[in-house]
């Protein structure tokens, strides 16, 4: 049965033959998925719930993919729904979730997009993938690509440490380091070979990877029994989650599985906001901003071309926010995820956390009111973000009584 019913075009409505080409003909925006779904029934929906598959794919038919036999898995998915309790207590939130993605195969949420988008290139007959990345996404493709069989080429800017390549580099990906900036020079020569050598693009211009984050909004109905959320709030940069999570939402919903939708909230770094200032100038396009140094290193995105409008529409429709945080602001939602909720989140993925706080300490969102966090990547992606005092590294003598004395002191540690 096929799965996929046409590639359509967002902005012209043209529908191409569906060919490898992910961008309009017309008008060279980027296609968008169209899955057949309108057969499911609420049966189906019990069947998905009860399925022993826990990962992404237990939601199989919402995805661009024809053939079981090409599903790439790690076993992505199905992560934690925590009621954060000490943490929401600390919030004035009792009703605060945190949607641990952390425990991803490769420990950030790019993981949801990447099996998808790399099963779909084994359907289509690729052998080499490419992405450029200096960081989550190059590590999760190369892991894909590894398991799919494929080869994978990563693309980073001269001067990127290597311990931001590591991981990709520990799943067989070739690396190529250009001279020049990541949003002009690389981007340009990215683009170029992927022309070029004709490799399968895994940036989010790949609208098939770009269904894999629906996942999210599939896994919190299931885990909320059925109860929608009031808002949930992504860590955002290119926008694909929340432009995928509405669309994941909204096909339950034309499918009466759900009877109303959440709000969703983009949470971005100060450094870099596109898409809030957008929102905030009510605009329907996003303008491209210079991405100014961080501590949310992994959402430092100046310019989310390909899906930054359709989020913004998004978040508009939901009836959400965007909202944009300090790295003081980040820092101590990170701290606080972790020491009152047992999770070690990186920066960029605490940015709910901290947009959680202040839109509740505006009174934006009430005190009862049911809130996700989508917590997207782990802290050992970079662990240099956590400052150890000095004091606390300073060795003691190896006697009780020197103890006794650094005991007194713990607390001020803190
Ligand atoms: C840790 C983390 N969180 C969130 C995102 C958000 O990406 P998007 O807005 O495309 O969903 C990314 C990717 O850029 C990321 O690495
Ligand atoms: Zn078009």
């Amino acid at each position: 049965m096929g799965r996929l019913k046409s590639l359509r075009c967002p902005k012209c409505g043209s529908e191409p033959a569906l060919t490898t080409a992910f961008r309009c003909p017309a008008c060279k925006s980027i296609l968008e998925v169209n899955v057949e779904i309108s057969h499911l029934l609420r049966s189906d929906l019990r069947a998905m719930r009860q399925s022993r598959d826990s990962t992404i794919w237990r939601w199989f038919d919402f995805f661009p993919v024809e053939s079981r036999a090409c599903v790439v898995s790690l076993g992505e998915g199905g992560t934690p729904l925590l009621l954060a309790r000490r943490l929401g207590a600390r919030l004035d939130m009792p009703n605060l979730y945190l949607k641990n993605d952390t425990v991803l195969p490769t420990g950030s949420l790019k993981d949801r997009s990447n099996s998808v988008g790399l099963s779909k290139a084994k359907e289509l007959g690729f052998t080499t993938t490419t992405v450029m990345s200096t960081g989550n996404a190059a590590a999760s493709v190369a892991a894909y690509s590894a398991a799919a069989g494929l080869k994978s080429v990563v693309m980073v800017p001269a001067g990127t440490a290597p311990s931001k390549i590591v991981q990709a580099r520990a799943y067989g990906a070739a690396v190529i380091v250009v001279e020049g900036s990541f949003d002009d020079e690389v981007a340009q020569l990215y683009k170029a070979a992927v022309k070029e050598f004709g490799w399968y693009d895994c940036l989010s211009s790949n609208p098939y990877r770009d269904e894999g984050k629906k996942s999210y909004a599939y896994e919190l109905v299931d885990q909320l029994e059925k109860q929608i959320p009031d808002w949930v709030i992504h860590p955002t940069a290119g926008g694909t989650g929340i432009y995928a999570m509405w669309k994941g939402f909204r096909e339950f919903f034309s499918l009466g599985w759900i009877s109303r939708m959440p709000r969703l909230v983009a949470a971005q770094s100060a450094a870099a906001a596109p898409i809030v200032a957008a929102f905030e100038q009510g605009l329907t396009y996003v303008e491209p901003v210079v991405a100014h140094d961080t501590i949310a290193e992994s959402i430092q995105v100046g310019n989310p071309a390909s899906l930054g409008w359709r989020a913004l529409a998004a978040l508009r429709e939901s009836g959400g926010a965007a909202i944009a945080l300090s790295d003081e602001e980040i820092l101590e939602a990170q701290h606080l995820t972790g020491s009152l909720a047992g999770i070690f989140a990186e920066p960029a993925a605490a940015t709910s956390v901290a947009a959680a706080r202040k839109l509740r300490a505006r009174d934006v969102i009430g005190r009862e009111e049911v809130v996700v966090c989508n917590l997207t990547g782990h802290g050992l992606k970079q662990p240099e973000a956590i400052r150890v005092p000095e004091e606390e590294l300073r060795p003691i003598a190896p006697t009780l009584e020197a103890l006794r004395e650094q005991v007194k002191k713990i607390d001020k540690f803190d």
